[in-house]
């Protein structure tokens, strides 16, 4: 019997999880295309086949609204196994779009990955850039034009942090009355543990937040002014940040007009400064509804260095979060009473976020600290698998060992001598 070397599983999965054009995080749990996913995806398909994972980011934006957003989940085909689908979003009548899809967008990784397609192979790659770039621009703007107005970039639903449950919700959340969202069936908890899934509570919440919108048509001026969630996010913020710098890097491989997106940079270079919290000294989610911050330290607030800020203030809570957790990073700070190793966003070391934090850390020249945190995730994945997330204490995986993301980090980064990455 031959056993099949990691980047050989890493590979399989990914071929797996191939729907045709795109990919599935993983089989059951979530049996559609996820916008952050699908741009890991694309990342860890360039690593053994180009022209599929230019695909992927093409058939990505295949379900791009009118408005530019880009969806968090495209629903290609109908599958029962998850919920809420397609019907319960309600937005075929004002996407504008024949591709079903959910009515809030995802972290904006896909740019900076699609660079990285490109930079594999630039003559390959401009024509696809070239149909692409207009599509980024109109996304991006959407960003900043329906979630930019506090100057850093906010969700309306814990679902577009991409980090669900992270505790950052947790006050916005309190707020929210979720009586009326009567009786549904959750299919997350069929297929893993409950213990590591948000809880019934928070599920009431999404699907609250989710109605309003769906009952005002996804209007989005409505959703700001009157929705029931609205919280300035780091992940998002700073990675558009970075988005932004690596589109303006391929606008003007294309020879584009760059102004507007300079412009861009600009605004969220200054507008992260609001996310400063000076009573913990770390970059914070703020509820924009109530002007406070959450008062967490989270994995979030390390992606400042992906998003070229070297906020030297950052590193003792980095190293801190190396010292307390032998799988580091952890998603939440270690000694947050809201911590929980196996729930989720709200301790898990994520693979896909390590790999984010490592790559900016690497940029800025943080060589150690990228190294300890590629040695962590190769460590996790090759005692694990590939896994959704991790147990940053035992490195017990959770969620299925067959993620794509997970399987493409470990592709394009994880796996990577560092002076190749
Ligand atoms: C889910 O259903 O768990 C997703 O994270 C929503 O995107």
């Amino acid at each position: 019997m031959t056993t099949l070397s990691l980047s050989d599983q890493a590979i399989a999965i990914l071929r797996g999880n191939d729907r045709g054009g795109y990919t599935v995080p993983t089989e059951g749990l979530y049996p559609y295309q996820w916008n952050w996913d699908s741009a890991f995806a694309a990342y860890g398909f360039a690593e053994f086949d180009l022209p599929r994972a230019w695909q992927e980011i093409e058939t990505l934006f295949s379900g791009q609204w009118q408005n530019g957003m880009v969806p968090h989940i495209l629903f290609h085909q109908k599958d029962d196994g998850y919920f809420p689908g397609p019907d319960v979003w309600g937005t075929d009548k004002c996407s504008g779009n024949a591709v079903s899809s959910s009515g809030i967008s995802q972290p904006p990784v896909a740019a900076t990955f699609t660079r990285a397609l490109f930079e594999k192979d630039i003559a390959f790659g401009k024509e696809k850039l070239e149909a692409l770039f207009d599509k980024f621009v109109a996304w991006h703007g959407w960003f900043m034009r329906h979630r930019g107005e506090s100057g850093a970039i906010c969700v309306t639903h814990p679902w577009e942090s991409g980090r669900d449950n992270a505790a950052d919700w947790d006050a916005a959340m309190a707020n929210v009355d979720a009586s009326n969202v009567g009786d549904y069936t959750r299919r997350d908890t069929s297929h893993v543990n409950p213990e590591m899934r948000p809880t019934k509570r928070d599920y009431d919440v999404y699907l609250a937040i989710l109605y309003f919108a769906r009952d005002n048509g996804w209007d989005e001026q409505r959703i700001l002014d009157d929705g029931l969630f609205r919280v300035a996010d780091p992940t998002l913020t700073f990675t558009l940040l970075r988005a932004n710098r690596d589109l303006k890097w391929m606008g003007e491989q294309l020879g584009r007009d760059v102004s507007e997106i300079d412009g861009w940079i600009v605004a969220l270079e200054e507008g992260v400064k609001s996310l400063w919290n000076e009573d913990i000294g770390c970059y914070d989610a703020k509820d924009l509804r109530t002007g406070l911050f959450a008062g967490n330290v989270t994995s979030a607030a390390f992606l400042c260095w992906y998003a070229g800020i070297d906020d030297k203030r950052m590193l003792p809570h980095l190293e801190r979060f190396l010292i307390a957790s032998p799988h580091a990073v952890a998603s939440l700070d270690p000694t947050s009473p809201h911590y929980n190793p196996k729930r989720y966003w709200r301790g898990p070391v994520w693979v896909i976020v390590n790999t984010l934090i490592g790559i900016g850390l690497e940029d800025a020249g943080y060589r150690s600290e990228a190294e300890r945190i590629r040695s962590d995730c190769a460590r996790l994945i090759e005692g694990g698998g590939f896994a959704e997330y991790f147990d940053p204490e035992d490195g017990t995986p959770a969620g299925g060992g067959v993620f794509t993301w997970t399987a493409a980090s470990w592709l394009a980064w994880v796996s990577k001598d560092p002076k190749e990455a």
